[in-house]
């Protein structure tokens, strides 16, 4: 994770958020009390959308977070308005509004899996609270304070309209979104390390970036890795790693593996070409980790001659779907009736296959479950 700034330090205090204050307290002294407040904050800004507040004030408004640390309070400051929204650990004078709570409960709520607590120790002061006049003319202050605190609480996300808001094609363009909700869900609270090929943007660096947005936010634990044959720089924010690299090259999709994995997602939403899906699936199924998912988007393509695909020979394994096709068999390789068969890795692992128009999910697991006993006949009796 050398390569990737930050992640390494983003993935301990992710990890820490779901095993107790004193694992967070411990994670707070290595990583240090300043940088994890930046990083609780810049993650506050991010899941606020404030841009949906109405009429957002043109005045800055200053909001200040004031965490009890044990070698005494961390303050990171917010500004938002007047065009910018900006945060750091530097003095913007008086706040509108100072939120003051322990470090160690904002790391659990931000970071940490849903049941571990809502916010409860908090404390808000306002300034302007006994003077109507001044209230009134900051009333903004109240709902960007609303919506920065809604970060804190895991609340129920449309992805469809996520991924709409953020600037995916998942949905309305394709309609992949309520599949991921259902395949997507049970991994929401867990740690995760997710790895999409296609960043989307095409040659412009600040283009695209949609999906990895959108998982950024419906899997708030996870670290996000994207690939695109193009660079993608500017697409980059905490939690957000753009790799500018090429599906079809294994050895670069082995690299990457070898930094960034085990991987729990892979999505190939990259060129669509079947032999450059067909080797990056070789390539990557083996760093999925167990209980992970591999999933294929864009599957019309296996159909069309001018991606490698075929119309006529919808088995051909060098298409998309004739791979997943060949792959679905090993789900009963226990079945087989031949002598001496050795089940391949993909016989063994793939534990569940689901197929939607244009889109696969693979489940890596153990399928290793035997067949009825020998004494059970394999000739048809009635
Ligand atoms: C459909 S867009 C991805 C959209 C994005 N995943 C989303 O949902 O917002 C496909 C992207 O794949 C990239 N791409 C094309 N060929 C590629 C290759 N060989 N390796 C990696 N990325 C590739 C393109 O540059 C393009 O940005």
């Amino acid at each position: 994770m050398q390569g990737f700034r930050g992640a390494a330090v983003l993935r301990d205090l992710i990890g820490s958020a779901g095993a107790g204050d004193a694992a967070i307290a411990a994670a707070v002294a290595r990583i240090g009390a300043d940088e994890v407040a930046g990083i609780l904050v810049d993650e506050l800004l991010n899941r606020a959308e404030l841009q949906a507040i109405p009429q957002l004030a043109e005045r800055p408004l200053v909001v200040l977070f004031e965490l009890t640390a044990p070698g005494g309070p961390v303050r990171h400051w917010v500004q938002v308005g007047g065009g910018k929204t900006t945060h750091g650990p530097d003095d913007l004078g008086s706040a509108h509004a100072t939120v003051d709570l322990p470090l160690t409960e904002l790391v659990r709520v931000v970071f940490g899996p849903r049941g571990e607590g809502e916010l409860k120790g908090h404390r808000i002061r306002w300034r302007d609270f006994e003077d109507q006049a001044a209230l009134a003319a900051d009333m903004h202050v109240v709902p960007v304070l609303q919506h920065l605190l809604s970060g804190t609480t895991r609340q129920p996300v449309d992805l469809a309209g996520l991924s709409l808001r953020q600037g995916s094609d998942k949905w309305g363009l394709h309609f992949y979104s309520q599949h991921y909700e259902r395949h997507f869900e049970p991994y929401r609270d867990r740690p995760l390390t997710v790895l999409e090929l296609g960043i989307g943007g095409y040659q412009d660096p600040a283009a695209g970036g949609g999906s990895l947005r959108t998982w950024k936010r419906f899997l708030p634990r996870a670290l996000v890795f994207g690939v695109d044959i193009f660079d993608k720089s500017g697409v980059a924010e905490q939690r957000i790693y753009p790799i500018k690299g090429d599906q079809s090259d294994p050895a670069f999709l082995e690299s990457l593996a070898a930094e960034i994995g085990p991987i729990d997602i892979v999505i190939d939403d990259g060129s669509h070409y079947c032999p450059h899906v067909v080797t990056a699936f070789h390539t990557l199924y083996k760093h999925v980790a167990p209980g992970g998912l591999y999933v294929i988007e864009d599957l019309q393509t296996s159909y069309w001659p001018g991606y490698g695909g075929s119309s006529e020979n919808r088995n051909d394994p060098a298409t998309s779907m004739g791979l997943l096709k060949e792959l679905v068999d090993g789900l009963n390789h226990a079945e087989y009736q031949l002598e001496g068969y050795e089940p391949s890795e993909y016989d063994l692992t793939i534990a569940g296959m689901h197929f939607y128009h244009n889109l696969a999910v693979l489940e890596k697991g153990r399928n290793e479950e035997a067949s009825l006993p020998r004494w059970v006949g394999r000739e048809r009796v009635v």
